[in-house]
């Protein structure tokens, strides 16, 4: 944390106490804006600001935005409108951050159209909130701290974590693939990495509190880099991999194109590291793959994920598959659905390609039209969910490790946790077992969207 943040922190810190206000996030996208609005929470609790799920009672409001894809956009708008209501009846502080802030001409969209917004920050301005909510609450200024940069690495934000025994670690921000449907890289910037001797020491100070499950997040983690001791993703993982206590390490999203063989041997030699990994197709022919700027052919990505399956034993592979690319043709979608049979993944994170203004692809004319894109995308989900039930019944009978994570969200006398395949399964509480125990559970039953088990002595 910055010096003068902590001045910020002082002052608001002044004019707040006593005062038990109520601070809510909103968070839309990815894990990274999730581990992002951690931070977020982190700086406004030292600001004497107090979570509140219902953004309706809070007098502090975030919203962290997202804008890989354009419906994102008209959902802001519209949850912008409901604090409008808000503020006419009580003093509400809205502050808006995230990736959309950083889109060319959002900045002065917002001003124009929503001009009692009071602060709004981008990726690189997240950590001056201190500053940002001081100006608003104290000056009665509107904030508009938004930077076109490569970005830095801010250590040391304080954090508010979602979970006591789940807890996410980025290793690296930015991009530097520019994969030609996507905005990531000119809202985020270019890659950087993390020194890895402060990864290991927030992940011993997460098991030291208790943690047992790390997720390491970046959008390409596997072109980390590191420093002369640690010198890339295969040795960090291993590194993370000995930390005491830490019993579940996950990590997303890799890319195709730079998953190594040393990082296959660390999964393979690793049991606390999940038996699913996140291997993102997005499509499966080699023309639109070529288009898409990911590197790598069908066949390519058809021999890596084989390997890793042969490798592996237990592992399943789950991906993100993009339909109605620009210039896709009915026979060239075919090529993904083929993909797909072969690989049988385990889940499909499906998305109808989204126009992004200022990257590549939206610039061409033969955009697939919005009937032909969701054809489409319904055949591919067809064809996902015809597996499920194949794919949930071969863990039958078969006893399984768990996080017991709490209780389950449908059934209130059950508990709920997830396999090292990230299956959610449900199960009766046991009087010597609690939220945070890692047990094994005996799979009876397989249902669509969740398995349900009973706990058994090893
Ligand atoms: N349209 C649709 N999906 C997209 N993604 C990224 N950009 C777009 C876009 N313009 C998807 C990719 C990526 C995931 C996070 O979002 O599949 O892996
Ligand atoms: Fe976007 Fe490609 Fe970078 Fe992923 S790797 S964030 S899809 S540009």
């Amino acid at each position: 944390m910055q010096e003068n943040q902590e001045k910020f922190i002082e002052l608001v810190n002044k004019e707040n106490v006593g005062k038990n206000l109520k601070y809510s996030i909103l968070t839309m996208g990815c894990q990274l804006n999730e581990n992002d609005s951690e931070k977020i929470a982190g700086m406004l609790e030292k600001m004497q600001y107090q979570y509140i799920e219902d953004y309706k009672e809070a007098d502090l409001i975030v919203f962290n935005t997202c804008c890989v894809r354009e419906n994102a956009e008209e959902r802001l708008f519209g949850k912008i409108g409901e604090v409008k209501k808000l503020k006419e009846s009580k003093n509400v502080i809205l502050a808006i951050g995230g990736c959309m802030m950083q889109e060319p001409g959002m900045l002065e969209k917002i001003k124009k159209s929503y001009p009692f917004v009071n602060v709004i920050f981008g990726t690189h301005t997240m950590q001056n909130l201190p500053e940002n909510i001081y100006k608003a609450i104290i000056e009665n200024k509107k904030v508009k701290d938004v930077i076109d940069i490569d970005g830095e690495i801010y250590e040391g934000l304080p954090i508010k974590r979602n979970s006591d025994y789940k807890a996410s670690v980025t290793i690296m921000y930015g991009c530097n693939n520019f994969c030609s449907y996507c905005i990531v890289p000119y809202v985020r910037g270019r890659e950087r990495s993390r020194e890895p001797e402060l990864i290991l020491e927030e992940v011993r100070g997460l098991a030291e509190e208790g943690y047992k499950e790390i997720t390491l997040l970046g959008q390409n983690v596997n072109s980390y880099k590191g420093n002369d001791k640690i010198k890339n993703f295969a040795e960090l993982l291993n590194e993370v991999c000995k930390v005491e206590g830490i019993e579940r390490v996950n990590f997303i999203s890799p890319h195709p194109k730079d998953f190594t063989d040393d990082v296959i041997d660390v999964i393979a030699n690793n049991e606390k590291i999940t038996r699913i990994v996140h291997l993102p197709l997005q499509a499966g022919n080699t023309k639109v793959l070529k288009e898409m700027n990911r590197k790598y052919t069908k066949e390519q990505y058809l021999t890596l994920a084989k390997k890793m399956l042969e490798r592996i034993p237990g592992l399943v592979l789950s991906t993100d598959i993009i339909v109605g690319f620009p210039g896709e043709t009915d026979e060239e979608f075919e090529d993904t659905l083929d993909v797909v049979r072969e690989i049988n993944f385990e889940q499909i994170f499906m998305f109808i390609y989204s126009k992004r203004e200022g990257t590549v692809a939206a610039e061409r004319e033969d955009q697939v039209p919005e009937e032909v894109k969701h054809v489409r995308f319904d055949k591919l989900k067809e064809l996902y969910e015809s597996r499920v039930d194949e794919n949930n019944e071969k863990y039958l009978n078969t006893v399984q490790k768990l996080l017991i994570e709490g209780k389950s969200k449908n059934n209130e006398n059950m508990l709920e946790g997830r396999t090292s395949t990230n299956k959610v399964v449900i199960f009766e509480p046991h009087s010597e077992k609690k939220p945070g125990d890692i047990v094994s559970v005996k799979i009876l039953e397989a249902h669509k969207w969740y398995l349900k088990g009973e706990i058994i002595n090893d």
